[in-house]
């Protein structure tokens, strides 16, 4: 639990903390946010931020519920491995639909958001395990339960927004602070490590392959002249990085984007994002999952992934279609689904979610 935290639940204890302090009369960064990090006790302000399509510090809003749901028909008695149960949103519906004689069985990477999250889902009367592992250990955890497999295996990919909106990971691109990017902080390279090691050649490669990033060798050039001169280490030194490459200004991109109707998306979006992949090694857990799945499920038994990117969505597709080709899946979803307008309005991040799911032969 974190010093925001105990400020707010440990009101009546002896040694409770104050609340943070900020000027003005609202908080505004993340750490400031102390109701929303205890938002439980604050149902007025959550309603308040959700009307406006805002997720509140430290939580986290699922995506495309109706149509995970809808799709892998959870019933009671099964058992499901969420392979990504971050804040726990789906965690939660597929155990109601289980019921008491079903198990879920969860993992993430992320060691401190689990904790939470299993602090969280373990007020509910359901029977659970928690797994701090990469998804790809999915098949070790079945023996480990002693299961002979999953009825349902659901992924939902990338990040949650405790972990966007958390300065300290410097996975955001909106909020200065180290470069770190490890959803797991087992993980030995940050995001900085990489950018000050890599060659021109592998950055460029990545920020093309990972996020189709058109300015990818400018900006590897320019990583590689600027940490000659000094390390690379902060979010903002890698924005200005950027937008020095696309002929920006913090000033002239706020004022683009107050006369643009949509809002556009930010310049230094797809580097960070093709960091991130890079540092969590996000396509070769992705392809372990897909290898395995199949192997992993029981007859009939289905799966569901969300991703957020097309490099992802194409090896779900394919690893789905060359399932059904080759008779391991009797069926897999034709087009993948995406959020209603309504969804996006309430929950812009979900907007580039895409969910397909497959039936494995009985
Ligand atoms: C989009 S969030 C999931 C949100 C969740 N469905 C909910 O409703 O709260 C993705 C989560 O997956 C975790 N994650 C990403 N890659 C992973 C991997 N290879 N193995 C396990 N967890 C992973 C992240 O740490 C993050 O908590």
């Amino acid at each position: 639990m974190n010093s925001f935290e105990q400020s707010d639940n440990n009101q009546s204890s002896p040694n409770h903390r104050r609340r943070p302090r900020y000027s003005g009369t609202h908080p505004k960064n993340f750490r400031q946010k102390y109701k929303e990090h205890n938002i439980a006790a604050h149902p007025d302000l959550k309603a308040h931020l959700r009307a406006k399509g805002k997720t509140p510090a430290g939580t986290h809003i699922p995506v495309l519920i109706e149509e995970v749901l809808g799709c892998l028909k959870p019933k009671p008695g099964q058992i499901v491995a969420d392979c990504t149960v971050g804040y726990g949103g789906h965690a939660l519906e597929f155990i109601k639909r289980i019921g008491p004689t079903g198990k879920l069985i969860a993992f993430d990477i992320d060691g401190t958001e689990l904790e939470r999250t299993r602090h969280r889902l373990e007020k509910e009367k359901a029977s659970m395990s928690f797994y701090h592992s990469n998804f790809a250990g999915i098949a070790n955890a079945m023996s480990k339960e002693k299961l002979d497999g999953y009825d349902i295996i659901f992924a939902d990919l990338g990040v949650s927004s405790m972990q966007i909106d958390n300065p300290d990971r410097g996975i955001s691109y909106k909020n200065e602070g180290p470069l770190d990017m490890r959803m797991d902080e087992r993980l030995k390279r940050t995001g900085a490590d990489l950018l000050n090691n890599l060659s021109e050649e592998e950055l460029a490669k990545a920020f093309w392959e990972l996020s189709d990033e058109p300015d990818c060798r400018e900006i590897a050039r320019l990583i590689i002249s600027q940490r000659a001169v000094q390390p690379i280490t902060t979010v903002l030194q890698l924005v200005r990085l950027v937008f020095a490459v696309k002929g920006l200004t913090l000033n002239s991109w706020k004022k683009k984007q107050r006369n643009s109707r949509f809002g556009s998306l930010h310049p230094a979006a797809r580097t960070f994002q093709a960091l991130r992949i890079l540092v969590n090694d996000e396509i070769g857990s992705l392809k372990e999952l897909l290898r395995i799945a199949p192997y992993c499920l029981r007859p009939g038994g289905r799966i569901g992934i969300i991703s957020f990117h097309s490099g992802e969505d194409r090896l779900v597709k394919q690893s789905f279609r060359d399932g059904v080709e080759s008779g391991i899946y009797q069926s897999a979803s034709q087009n993948a689904i995406v959020p209603r307008i309504r969804e996006i309005a309430s929950n812009p991040r979900s907007s580039s979610a895409k969910f397909r799911w497959a039936i494995k032969g009985v």
